[in-house]
C-alpha cells in the first residue's frame, strides 16, 4: 500500500514531470570556482557517489519545520506534537520506498549513514545465532559493509568476481553457491551490496537472497548506492524466499546531507535481544537496579535524541523520489550511464573498470576507468583545476576490488608487489587507484560530453599536463603555477558575520 502524496498538488504531477521539475533544484549547481586560467566557471559535480547534492525542496521543507522544531521526546505542546508525527512519519515512508511489509519490519535511524548500522546489524545478528560463526560478503564490498562483519559477525569469506565477462564485474554466483553449500550449518548471513560504488554494478539482491535462504543464511544489502537509483522490493513476494532480512542506505547519499542513516530490519530480529544502544527514549521504566526497555518500534532502537532535523530531510526526499518512481529515475540513470560509457569506450587511451556482459548485471550512476599513462591523482585534479569538474580518485574505500580490477591495467606493478609480499613494508603507490565519475538526478548529457571533451583535451596533451604538476608531501599532485584558497569562497567565520549583518 502506497502513502499518499501529501497535496492534491503534488498529486497532479507525474513521475517524469516531477523529475523534469526538481531536477535544477538541488543547491550548488551554479556553484562557480576559478580554475586555472584565471576565468570563473559553473562547476560540474560528478561525485554523487560520495555524497549527493541537497534537493532544494528537501531543504526548504526542513526549514518550515524548523519553526515547530522540538524534541519528539517531549509529548504535550503543540511542537511536540507536530514533530512526533511528523518522525513518525517518515520512517512508515520509508518501509513504503523500500516495499518492507510493516508489519514484519521496522526502520529505524542511527548514524550518519550506513557504518553504523552495519557494525549494529553485524553484532545483532551474531548475538541471535552465535552458534554461527561465518558471514559471507563478496570482494565488491565498501569497507563499511567488510570490517563491521569481520570484527563482530564472524569469520568473514569473500564471495570473488566474476571473470567470465569480458571484464571483471559482479559476484560469481556459482563460487557463492558452493560457499553456501560448504559451510551451510556455519554461515549465519550475506550481506552485499545492491550497487557497487567502484563499478555502478547492480547486483540481482533478491535472487541472492532466493540463494542464501536456501541454506539457511540471513541476507544484509547493502542499498548505500542502490538506495537512490533503483527500486527496492525487500517484501512482498510470493516466494518468501526472495524477501531481504535487512537493508541499510545513507540519507547524505540520497540527496539529504546532514540526515542519519537508515536501517530496515526484521522486527523478530531487533526484539530477539536487548537494544546494542541503551538511553533515554528506548525505556519504559527504570529502576536504579534494573531498567524495563520499550517494545515499541522504533523507539527501542533509537536511544537518545534523534537527528530529527536530518530526518525530516531525508523524508522528504525519498518522498519525492517515490513520486518521481524508482523505475522512471532507474532508466534515465542507465540512459546516462550508458552513453557516457559507450562514449569513453571510443577513447581507446580510457579503461573503463567493471564492464559486464551479464543480463544481472546493469550498471547505474558511477563509472571508474584510468587514462593510461597518467596516474588517477593526477587526472582528478587536472579534471578539477582546468575544468572545473569534480571527480573522485583512489580506491573508494573498496581496496579488495579495486585491487582486483587494476590488474586489467597495472598486472606487472601489482605482480612486483606480490613479489615483496610483506604487508609491513605496503605503501600506497601513485598508481593505486581510479578517476571515478558519478552522476545523480541532477547531472545532463551536456555534463557528460563536457566530460568527454575534457577527457579528450587531457589525453591529447598528456605531456603538457605532466609537465605543470609535481607531487607534493601528501602524495597528491599540485598544480606549479596555480594555487586554490579555500577561504576566498568560504570561511564559517565569515559567512557567520555576513549572516549576522544582514539581520
Ligand atoms: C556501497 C557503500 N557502502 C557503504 C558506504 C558507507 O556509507 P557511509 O559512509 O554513509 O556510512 C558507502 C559510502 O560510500 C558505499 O558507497
Amino acid at each position: 500500500m502506497k502513502l499518499p502524496l501529501l497535496t492534491k498538488e503534488t498529486m497532479s504531477i507525474k513521475g517524469q514531470d516531477l523529475l523534469a521539475k526538481i531536477r535544477h533544484d538541488f543547491i550548488g549547481l551554479d556553484t562557480e570556482y576559478e580554475t586555472v586560467d584565471g576565468n570563473k566557471s559553473r562547476r560540474i559535480y560528478l561525485d554523487t557517489t560520495a555524497s549527493s547534492l541537497m534537493m532544494g525542496v528537501a531543504h526548504r521543507s526542513s526549514n518550515d519545520f524548523l519553526k515547530h522544531y522540538s524534541n519528539t521526546h517531549s509529548l504535550l505542546h503543540f511542537s511536540a506534537k507536530i514533530s512526533t508525527k511528523t518522525y513518525q512519519w517518515i520512517h512508515n515512508r520509508i518501509l513504503d520506498f523500500v516495499h518492507a511489509d510493516p508489519n514484519e519490519f521496522t526502520c529505524f535511524f542511527m548514524g550518519s549513514g550506513v557504518t553504523a548500522g552495519m557494525n549494529r546489524m553485524a553484532k545483532t545478528l551474531n548475538r541471535i545465532r552465535p552458534e554461527r560463526d561465518m558471514v559471507i560478503v563478496s570482494i565488491m564490498e565498501h569497507h563499511s559493509n567488510d570490517l563491521p562483519h569481520r570484527k563482530h559477525g564472524g569469520k568473514v569469506m569473500h564471495i570473488p568476481i566474476n571473470k567470465n565477462n569480458t571484464n571483471m564485474g559482479g559476484i560469481d554466483m556459482e563460487i557463492f553457491e558452493k560457499y553456501l553449500i560448504q559451510f551451510h550449518d556455519r554461515i549465519n548471513y550475506v550481506s552485499i551490496t545492491g550497487l557497487s560504488n567502484v563499478t555502478g554494478i547492480i547486483n540481482p539482491i533478491n535472487k541472492i537472497a532466493k540463494l542464501a535462504h536456501k541454506y539457511g543464511a540471513y541476507i544484509i544489502v547493502d542499498a548505500a548506492q542502490m538506495a537512490a537509483h533503483v527500486p527496492i522490493y525487500m517484501s512482498g513476494f510470493d516466494d518468501k524466499d526472495l524477501e531481504i532480512d535487512a537493508l541499510l542506505f545513507s540519507g547524505h547519499k540520497t540527496y539529504a546531507p546532514g540526515s542519519p542513516g537508515v536501517v530496515i530490519a526484521r522486527k523478530s530480529f531487533m526484539s530477539a535481544i536487548e537494544p546494542e544502544e541503551v538511553g533515554g527514549g528506548m525505556v519504559d521504566k527504570v529502576f536504579p537496579e534494573n531498567y524495563f526497555v520499550s517494545k515499541q518500534f522504533p523507539n527501542r532502537e533509537e536511544a537518545g535524541t534523534p537527528n530529527i532535523l536530518g530526518a525530516i530531510t531525508l523524508g522528504c526526499a525519498i518522498h519525492v523520489l517515490d513520486s518521481i518512481g524508482m523505475d522512471n529515475i532507474l532508466k534515465k540513470d542507465l540512459q546516462l550511464t550508458n552513453y557516457a560509457i559507450e562514449k569513453m569506450k571510443e577513447f581507446k587511451d580510457i579503461f573503463i573498470y567493471g564492464d559486464s556482459v551479464d543480463d544481472d548485471s546493469k550498471r547505474a550512476g558511477t563509472i571508474s576507468f584510468n587514462i593510461l599513462g597518467l596516474d588517477h591523482g593526477l587526472v582528478a585534479a587536472i579534471l578539477n583545476d582546468y575544468f572545473n569538474i569534480a571527480v573522485r580518485n583512489e580506491c573508494f574505500c573498496a581496496h579488495p576490488y579495486v585491487e582486483k580490477m587494476l590488474h586489467m591495467t597495472h598486472s606487472e606493478e601489482l605482480e612486483q608487489l606480490d613479489c615483496l609480499d610483506d604487508h609491513l613494508s605496503w605503501k600506497v603507490e601513485p598508481w593505486m587507484g581510479m578517476v571515478r565519475a558519478s552522476f545523480g538526478l541532477y547531472n545532463t548529457i551536456d555534463d557528460i560530453d563536457f566530460l568527454l571533451k575534457s577527457l579528450e583535451q587531457i589525453i591529447d596533451r598528456k605531456s603538457y599536463f605532466i609537465d605543470n604538476y609535481s607531487v607534493n608531501e601528501n602524495g597528491d599532485y599540485q598544480h606549479k603555477s596555480f594555487n586554490f584558497s579555500s577561504k576566498d569562497f568560504f570561511s564559517l567565520t565569515g559567512s557567520i558575520d555576513k549572516n549576522i549583518l544582514s539581520t
